[in-house]
């Protein structure tokens, strides 16, 4: 008996299948090989082609079906993890009308910002936890605006994981969680946010049906299982945003558990049993996967847009040509703490919400041309990422959420020994590394859905922590100066 689970990320779309008994995934395939990409035709603004995740869905899937020799009938459920808030309108065909403006595309700031005031911050906050900012309903309001025929051309506004689904199933549907990263949940009246979308002149019949993030969400079309090479009829009992999908993976469910992630962009995300939320919304409350109008479950979530993006930038412009990220992360072994005096200020990825909203870019500051070079660079820029966490976790710290364990993956940037030694050392934190990704977090949320296990601690059993990562006391001095170094470039 088996679990496919797919997370759609910004740089590739991952299939990994699970045999649902043992835990152990027997095979993970991701394309494309080199990232994805993304469409930028304004500063700013960031695109990307539906037609090409389901191509590159297709490609993962046909490899752990031929790599696993496993027959498609054993996969008992599939489950999906992907990129949040971006926006997908479908047409009266299920057809997407234009690219999906993803999550780190900055256009909607300004509509997001006159919504917030217009309606009042109060009623924004204490309904929807954050305001409407730069997430998917204000793309939407972007599109009704500037692009009024794609706007009327819609039937169905989704988030790239309800697309893929709605592809597999032929079912347009969405969760809650889901509306939530669209600010699109109204959480004291548990249901659609009614006043945002009277307010942007939307009709609540763009919204999906809405299924529970864990349950039968529909099944494989046929001529869908021939196309992907998979049964007819396999069930998809399960999606989630790759963030609540993180923490699910490494079962953060319960308050005060924490997890993170360093991927294309980073976040550490903690589960809180109260609708608290940071009035400026620097930090972010959106529905867990176990939210429900009984037990109250809000992933509050930190976003730095520019993290294992800086690292694919520095790899693909700064480090010698060819270079894997495993002899980045050698060559800047050779560095001490604090780059020499480099600092980098890695938000060259959107609007960062940890910011306002604002759009600085990178910066690189402290070069000496005499001294400094490629692996000073690869240093600071691991620092620097790592630093940019530290300032987001204060945010948090603040509102009461503690940060003093963190579960991640064995993945991204958590693989740089320089990044993981740096959060841990600045922010004090223990970080626990365990044996798992999105992909196969989002099989075994496809295990839970379909009730093939009972619990989420019968699906986690099999998780294994494969390092620990605690604060080294001597280096901690010379990182709180390297800290304050790069803090005064950001807030200068
Ligand atoms: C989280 C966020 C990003 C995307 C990346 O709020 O915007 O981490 O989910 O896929």
């Amino acid at each position: 008996m088996y679990l496919l689970g797919y997370d759609l990320g910004s740089s590739s779309v991952k299939a990994s299948l699970v045999n649902a008994v043992t835990g152990e995934c027997v095979s993970s395939a991701f394309f494309p090989k080199k990232e994805m990409e993304i469409i930028s035709v304004k500063a700013g603004w960031a695109e990307q082609n539906p037609e090409i995740w389901w191509k590159n869905l297709k490609l993962a899937t046909q490899v752990v079906l031929e790599e696993s020799g496993v027959n498609s009938k054993d996969i008992k459920a599939i489950g999906i993890s992907y990129q949040m808030h971006g926006l997908v309108l479908v047409d009266e065909n299920q057809q997407a009308i234009r690219n999906s403006i993803i999550w780190c595309d900055s256009r909607a700031v300004p509509y997001g910002e006159k919504a917030f005031n217009a309606l009042g911050g109060e009623k924004c906050l204490s309904h929807t936890l954050n305001s409407p900012g730069n997430f998917t309903l204000s793309k939407m309001a972007w599109v009704k605006e500037n692009e009024p025929e794609n706007f009327a051309k819609a039937k169905y506004y989704m988030l790239p994981g309800d697309y893929l689904a709605m592809r597999m199933t032929g079912d347009a549907r969405t969760t809650a969680s889901g509306l939530s990263e669209g600010i699109a949940w109204d959480f004291k009246a548990e249901a659609p946010a009614k006043f945002l979308f009277d307010y942007f002149g939307f009709d609540t019949a763009l919204i999906p049906e809405i299924v529970p993030t864990f349950g039968q969400q529909g099944n494989l079309k046929p001529e869908i299982a021939a196309e992907l090479g998979l049964a007819s009829g396999t069930p998809v009992t399960y999606r989630a945003g790759d963030q609540p999908n993180n923490a699910l993976s490494l079962n953060v469910l319960n308050p005060g558990e924490i997890a993170a992630t360093g991927g294309t962009s980073g976040v550490v995300y903690g589960v809180n049993s109260d609708s608290k939320y940071d009035p400026q919304s620097r930090v972010n409350s959106f529905a867990h996967v176990n939210h429900t109008q009984e037990a109250t479950r809000v992933g509050v979530l930190l976003c730095i847009n520019g993290t294992a993006i800086l690292n694919t930038w520095i790899k693909n412009n700064v480090a010698p040509e060819g270079i894997s990220y495993a002899e980045m992360n050698e060559l800047a072994a050779g560095i001490p703490v604090g780059s020499e005096g480099v600092s980098i200020i890695p938000f060259g990825n959107g609007a960062e919400r940890v910011l306002g909203n604002q759009e600085p870019n990178c910066s690189i500051h402290g070069v000496n041309f005499n001294r400094i070079g490629k692996a000073h660079l690869i240093r600071a820029a691991h620092e620097g990422i790592a630093f940019s966490f530290k300032y987001g976790m204060d945010i948090m710290n603040q509102m009461g959420i503690e940060t003093k364990t963190i579960r991640a993956g064995h993945a991204n940037l958590f693989l740089s020994p320089i990044f993981r030694q740096t959060l841990a050392n600045i922010t004090g934190a223990t970080i626990e590394l365990y044996n798992t990704d999105g992909s196969v977090g989002a099989a075994r949320g496809a295990g839970i859905g379909a009730g093939i296990y009972k619990t989420p601690e019968e699906a986690f059993a099999t998780l294994k922590k494969i390092q620990v990562v605690v604060p080294e006391t001597c280096d901690i001095e010379a990182t709180k100066v390297a800290y304050e170094k790069w803090l005064s470039k950001v807030i200068a």
